[in-house]
């Protein structure tokens, strides 16, 4: 169980993680998160929950939260961005997800375009950022992890293969531990957010790149490779007909065969 009056003892000294809000029982951390950055909630505040109802994943997924088996947060930020830098908080959360996964659980984890985290090549969390905007400036940006601990979802409830980091590190792994790594290095990183290093970090990360893949997007699949990223997010992908794209929403998997 994760228990308030530790989470105030260990995240105490942390910007990014104040004030708290914890729920034994929720819909959604981000549906809960967005509403009170809607209601002016400040920067940093984090919502986070032992199990939710109704966890959202990207492209209207489900996202599962079984009771004490996982990390599901919502954490409020107010960067200084324009609305098409968005993609900028996926590549800082991919980036400290990966390296809190390493500190705290000491396995390699690495990203899969845009915004999965992986261990041993399957999907150990998720993220989903969503935005409010103010004009052309983002007025906020909710940036929700799912992060599986002691439990993943069974093969029929997800479209890529699933893990949990407990079973990847081979030991049990406190979740406040990992939570403190987690906020830690988001608050890192996060003076970065319009340098080029985040970005550099983030690609670096990337799995698939010049790989043979399928990419899935709203208008259909189609086969080729992915010949790298962009700064503004985007993935830049060789149809097998040579036809280049600039892809910004989608899902890729490594092509059998
Ligand atoms: C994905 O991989 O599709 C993104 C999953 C994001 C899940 C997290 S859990 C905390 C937060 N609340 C939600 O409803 N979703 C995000």
């Amino acid at each position: 169980m994760l228990h308030a009056h530790e989470l105030l003892r260990r995240l105490a000294d942390l910007r990014l993680a104040h004030p708290i809000y914890l729920f034994q029982q929720i819909g959604s951390t981000n549906d809960y998160a967005k509403s009170m950055a809607e209601a002016g909630a400040p920067e940093g505040t984090l919502v986070l929950a032992e199990e939710q109802t109704h966890g959202r994943g990207r492209a209207g997924r489900a996202w599962f939260t079984p009771p004490g088996s996982a990390l599901a947060l919502s954490l409020i930020l107010r960067p200084p961005l324009a609305a098409p830098q968005a993609a900028r908080i996926i590549m800082l959360a991919g980036v400290a997800a990966c390296e809190a996964i390493e500190q705290a659980a000491g396995v390699r984890a690495s990203l899969k375009w845009p915004n999965d985290v992986l261990v041993a090549g399957r999907k150990v969390a998720g993220i989903l950022v969503e935005s409010g905007l103010s004009g052309e400036a983002l007025e906020y940006a909710v940036l929700g992890l799912g992060l599986n601990v002691s439990g993943s979802p069974a093969p029929e409830q997800v479209d890529f293969p699933a893990t949990h980091l407990e079973a990847e590190a081979g030991r049990a792994i406190d979740r406040t531990t990992l939570l403190r790594a987690i906020l830690a290095q988001l608050q890192a990183h996060y003076p970065t957010l319009t340098r080029d290093a985040l970005f550099e970090n983030w690609r670096a990360r990337l799995t698939m790149l010049n790989e043979p893949i399928e990419l899935r997007t709203e208008t259909g699949a189609l086969t080729g490779r992915a010949e790298g990223v962009a700064p503004d997010g985007a993935l830049i992908f060789r149809a097998d007909s040579g036809e280049v794209q600039h892809v910004l929403a989608g899902e890729v998997r490594l092509r059998r065969g």
